[in-house]
């Protein structure tokens, strides 16, 4: 019996994030490269977008690449893009086909030409995919993402556009890669960490988090559904008290 029969369909988490990790110790526990333990990883991306979407989830957001990942060694970097622009490249049919819909947060100005062509091509062509929404943040930081919607607000507070006075968290919220975005529910980390690492800092704010040792390419359809269990079982409070719920 798959855990899908278990989950309570009235209380799914709308949005899940997700941090990919453990693909160099996946590969380097059976002798293989890191880049194969990339390329394993792109499976389970299949597999976990396969099973959200039949979960009904709505929003899935993958920290495919980071703004500090930029500083690894390059042939590293250099392989990991060239892995998106294949995997973009081939699953865009597929997810027009099961109304998935690409969405992207990050700074594409640092992205390689091939990489914003396919992205960009991708959410052309995915966009009016209304069963799951699949966000790849790449090139992505939290921190990078506050300090430019600082930036911006300040612009327009100086072009008379907002006004001081009005800035609030709304505010912030709307000035975010994320404006999109319901907050996340469910925040999972694969592959053993416990920590955030820049990820969806001020979105995250509620959210539950989830960490398991398995790395990312042996993470599946249970294991997602195994994460949405656990999710269910605990009681979100929003700072009330149970009581008030
Ligand atoms: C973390 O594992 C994983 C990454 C930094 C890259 C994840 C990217 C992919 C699986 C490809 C994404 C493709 C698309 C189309 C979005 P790690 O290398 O940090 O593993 P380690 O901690 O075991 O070294």
């Amino acid at each position: 019996m798959s855990l899908i029969d278990k989950l309570d369909h009235n209380r799914l988490p709308c949005h899940i994030a997700v941090i990919m990790d453990g693909n160099g110790r996946w590969a380097k526990a059976r002798g293989l490269s890191r880049g194969e333990g990339h390329r394993e990883g792109v499976g389970a991306i299949r597999k976990v977008v396969e099973a959200a979407s039949k979960a009904s989830v709505q929003y899935l957001t993958l920290y495919a690449f980071s703004t500090e990942n930029w500083s690894r060694p390059s042939e590293e970097v250099d392989g990991l893009m060239d892995l998106m622009v294949y995997a973009i490249t081939r699953e865009t049919a597929d997810l027009k086909k099961n109304g998935v819909r690409i969405a992207y947060i990050g700074d594409m100005e640092r992205l390689p030409e091939n990489v914003c062509a396919a992205l960009q091509e991708c959410i052309r062509e995915t966009a009016g995919g209304e069963r799951l929404t699949l966000v790849l943040a790449l090139s992505y930081s939290s921190k990078w993402e506050i300090a430019e919607a600082t930036r911006k607000i300040t612009s327009d507070v100086t072009k008379g556009i907002i006004q001081e006075k009005d800035i609030n968290e709304d505010t912030i919220s709307r000035y975010l890669t994320t404006r999109d975005l319901p907050d996340p529910d469910l925040l999972i980390r694969t592959g053993g960490e416990q920590r955030i690492s820049n990820f969806l800092l001020w979105q995250c704010a509620y959210a539950e988090f989830y960490f398991t040792d398995t790395f990312w390419p042996d993470f599946g359809e249970e294991e997602l559904y195994e994460a949405i269990l656990n999710y269910q079982g605990r009681e979100r409070r929003f700072g009330k008290i149970s009581e008030q719920i």
